[in-house]
């Protein structure tokens, strides 16, 4: 047997406060207990929406018994190079200084902890100077563990390696290896959590390269996910007594997982990036997300007996609302990143030679559409940051801005005002010549939903909702019959030369 263990009970709160316990049925487990049908892999849809369930062992719902420690796993999701909360009202949307908010005042209550992460810890785009800057974040987050998910390669491998071994970051990854096979990092770790020993480990799918070669630098390979899991169960047989798989892959394998390895405790999952409000209980393993960008962190309250029983109390999900205070040392941080990239503009992407524009130069030949587009929260994005007084943030750029990242794109209102702002092209993306070459704007491109989730994420716009808001910004209502230029219309920018009929000029 793996691990030793009374039984494990969870209790799930409505938020009228009626405690429902489910009990996960005993380690050792009779067989009608393990069978599918004992499985409830429904969410719990006593708490729905953004709602969290309070912390219940304190309140008598769920007194711990004599003898018992009360303790803390504590979980977040894939924060894709976040530090800064973005400040915005009612939701102050990601980052790792709302998750460090979140974990700080959870630290206060001063019980026993481990704090793990799932992996895209790093930034979703290849940014070298973001890079550093957010591996050294992290460093002062004070994981025990971090599973290695896709992200953490858009540096490359070794600069992967060289950061984590500079920052001491705990990575974890079971089953990614190098060119020579060799693994990436530690596959597994063993925590004690009040006199409990807690093995931890990570996996990322083999499934990837189905759906995306390019996640993971050229040679580095996938070792078959479930063999990992059998050899790092086998490791942890007789030395843990509560295991922890930080997951990265879709939600559909980790329900798999659960059902054919009963011995993990819990499956905390990263790359799907689908909030569980509630934790899916498959059997007597409970699968728990956190969603993405920090905004909320999960705890997993364990009761421990001397005897070395595992209890699962509780689980919640902690937010941070209102203010975000300022954390010292990663706002430092987050200074001296705002502060390098402003001498050398970051440019991550080099595969987009397309020139940026502003709206200015569309507003010749659609007059009427400029001016319906103006009247929108779009057309205000760069002027929202300036109310905020936050127009210096390069994290901010991508979205409140256009083209930052590319050769031609934003840089700073300085150096480009001009595209100080969001424009056209955000949803249109040709030049203002297009007539001339007779490029036809693509449509079908401002009507996909994921134009608009470029920027509407998860993170920055959890209500986004396609289907009202496209009604919105569409302005297929402006009558506009004449695209024709007025008399001293000029090109904005140098254009590449337009080629001529003939060939001679
Ligand atoms: C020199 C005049 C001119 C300028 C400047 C111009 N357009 Fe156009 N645009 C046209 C004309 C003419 C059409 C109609 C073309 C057609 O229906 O084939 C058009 C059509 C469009 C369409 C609709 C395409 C369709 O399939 O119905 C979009 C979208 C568009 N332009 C976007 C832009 C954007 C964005 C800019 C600025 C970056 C811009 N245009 C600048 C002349 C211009
Ligand atoms: C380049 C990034 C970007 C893209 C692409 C983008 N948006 Fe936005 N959108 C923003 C930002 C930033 C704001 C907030 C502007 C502000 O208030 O300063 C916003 C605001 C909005 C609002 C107003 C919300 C409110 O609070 O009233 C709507 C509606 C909206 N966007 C819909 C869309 C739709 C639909 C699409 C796709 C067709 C889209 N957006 C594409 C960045 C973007
Ligand atoms: C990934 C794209 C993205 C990034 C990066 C981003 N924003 Fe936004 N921001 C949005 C979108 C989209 C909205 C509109 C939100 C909505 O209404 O759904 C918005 C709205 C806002 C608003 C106004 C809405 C409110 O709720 O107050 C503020 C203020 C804001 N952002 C500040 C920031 C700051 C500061 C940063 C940098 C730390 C930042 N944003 C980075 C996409 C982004
Ligand atoms: C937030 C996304 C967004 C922005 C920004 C945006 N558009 Fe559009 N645009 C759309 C959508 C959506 C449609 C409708 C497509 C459809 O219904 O076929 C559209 C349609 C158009 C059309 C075709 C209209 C028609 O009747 O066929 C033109 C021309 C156009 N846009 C020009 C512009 C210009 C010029 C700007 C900037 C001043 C701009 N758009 C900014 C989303 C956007």
């Amino acid at each position: 047997m793996i691990y030793r263990c009374g039984k494990i009970l969870v209790v799930l709160v409505a938020l009228a406060l009626a405690a429902v316990a489910v009990y996960l049925g005993a380690c050792s487990g009779s067989p009608q207990q393990d069978s599918r049908a004992a499985e409830d892999e429904q969410e719990n849809p006593l708490v729905s929406g953004r709602q969290f369930q309070p912390h219940v062992a304190g309140s008598g719902l769920v007194a711990l018994r004599p003898g018992e420690t009360e303790a803390m796993i504590v979980y977040s999701g894939p924060t894709h190079g976040l530090i800064e909360a973005c400040g915005c009202d009612g939701n102050i949307s990601g980052g790792l200084t709302k998750e460090l908010t979140v974990v700080n005042r959870l630290r206060q209550k001063g019980l026993p902890m481990l704090y793990v992460h799932p992996g895209d810890l790093l930034p979703y785009e290849k940014q070298p100077i973001k890079l550093k800057f957010v591996a050294e974040a992290a460093s002062h987050m004070g994981y025990d563990a971090i599973g290695v998910g896709d992200q953490e390669f858009r540096g490359g491998f070794d600069r992967l390696r060289e950061l984590a071994t500079q920052h001491q970051l705990p990575l974890l990854s079971e089953n990614l290896r190098d060119v020579n096979g060799g693994r990436i990092a530690p596959g597994h770790v063993i925590k004690d959590l009040a006199g409990i020993k807690v093995g931890i480990f990570s996996v990322v799918s083999d499934q990837w390269y189905v759906f995306d070669k390019d996640a993971f630098p050229e040679g580095i390979t996938i070792e078959p996910t479930r063999e990992a899991i059998a050899k790092v169960l086998a490791e942890f047989d007789g030395k843990v007594d509560f295991i922890v798989l930080l997951s990265h892959q879709d939600r559909s394998i980790d329900r798999k997982v659960a059902r054919e390895f009963p011995e993990i405790n819990l499956i905390i999952g990263g790359h799907d990036e689908r909030m569980i409000t509630s934790p899916i209980r498959v059997g007597r393993t409970l699968i728990l997300n956190a969603g993405v960008g920090g905004d909320y962190v999960g705890t997993v309250y364990l009761a421990i007996d001397p005897s070395g029983d595992v209890r699962v109390l509780a689980h919640e999900f902690g937010v941070a609302s209102g203010v975000v205070p300022k954390n010292e040392k990663l706002e430092e941080i987050y200074r001296r990143y705002v502060k390098e990239s402003k001498t050398q503009p970051e440019i991550y992407s080099d595969d987009d030679p397309d020139l940026f524009q502003s709206s200015k130069t569309c507003e010749p030949c659609h007059k009427k559409i400029y001016q319906k587009f103006m009247t929108t929260k779009h057309a205000q994005a760069w002027q929202t940051l300036e109310k905020a007084r936050r127009t210096g943030e390069p994290e901010c750029w991508s979205c409140h801005a256009m083209g930052f990242g590319r050769k031609t794109g934003f840089k700073s209102a300085r150096q480009t005002p001009d595209l100080a702002n969001i424009s056209c092209q955000s949803c249109h993306p040709v030049m203002h010549d297009h007539n001339d070459l007779e490029i036809k704007a693509d449509l079908d491109f401002a009507l996909n939903q994921k134009a608009c989730e470029r920027c509407h994420n998860a993170v920055r716009s959890p209500d986004f909702n396609y289907w009202e808001d496209i009604e919105e910004v569409d302005h297929h209502d402006v009558e506009e019959k004449s695209n024709d230029p007025p008399p001293d219309y000029k090109h904005w920018r140098a254009l590449p030369e337009k080629p001529k009929a003939g060939g001679k000029s």
